[in-house]
């Protein structure tokens, strides 16, 4: 485990060692991450040392089929780091940490995988992003929580990684039976059961009831029209 003071992102950083040949296992970890990246080309952005932000080197040795799983089973580890910790944590399809308040659901924490062609292989990138101490003005968005505004004391960042990265060592098997993942995953995923519209990154959106994973990970949604199986695209839960 690496620990930077200042990174642009550490997914960029992770997978530049990756293709340098860097081990399975490395993990960088940045106080402040001056161009956090997050899904769908967006920005993730976090005062310095509020947040926990991180990025672990996997080499999956898994059949191409089982690669889509790797977001999920990263949110799902995650997921299981810190469930206990307060109510209502659960995850939004496909990685999101979320939990639900009487406000609606709030976003916790977000997670970024990447694949990198690597000299020695095809490896993935697992960034990982905890709103840990941030205030409600420091949060990026107003349906966002830190981790200290859901418990008692001041959560501690270090504490938070070494579990976090005890619960991805422990669960990494599952990407070998992702048909155990698929219904792991659904156990804890606030998305199915809920009224959804899917914004995909070419088309219409989708929208109607999220009731299922397929067994390549996507969502299935029952629109008006029939079932359609949805494999990227921002999830909004509209009920
Ligand atoms: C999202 O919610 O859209 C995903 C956010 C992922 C943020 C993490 S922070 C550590 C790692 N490095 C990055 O640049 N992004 C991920």
């Amino acid at each position: 485990v690496e620990i930077v003071d200042e990174a642009g992102s550490t997914n960029a950083l992770v997978a530049e060692r990756a293709r340098g040949g860097a081990d399975a296992g490395l993990v960088i970890v940045a106080e402040h991450q001056t161009a956090g990246r997050g899904r769908l080309d967006r920005s993730w952005e976090v005062p310095p040392r509020a947040a926990l932000t991180f990025s672990v080197l996997v080499r999956p040795t898994v059949e191409p089929a089982a690669w889509p799983w790797l977001p999920l089973l990263t949110g799902y580890a995650v997921h299981a780091a810190l469930a206990d910790r307060a109510e209502g944590i659960g995850l939004k399809w496909p990685n999101d940490l979320l939990v639900d308040s009487p406000k609606g659901p709030l976003k916790l924490g977000g997670i970024l995988v990447e694949r990198v062609e690597t000299p020695t292989g095809p490896a993935a990138v697992l960034g990982i992003g905890i709103n840990v101490h941030q205030t409600q003005s420091e949060l990026p968005i107003p349906e966002a929580v830190s981790l200290e505004q859901l418990v008692e004391g001041v959560p501690d960042r270090t504490e938070l990684l070494s579990v976090i990265l005890g619960s991805l060592d422990a669960l990494m098997p599952l990407l070998e039976d992702t048909e155990s993942l698929r219904r792991a995953y659904a156990g804890e995923c606030l998305t199915l059961g809920k009224e959804v519209r899917v914004d995909v990154p070419a088309g219409e959106p989708v929208t109607g009831t999220a009731i299922d994973l397929d067994a390549g990970g996507r969502l299935v949604v029952q629109t008006a029209s029939g079932e359609v199986a949805v494999g990227a695209g921002d999830v909004i839960h509209v009920r």
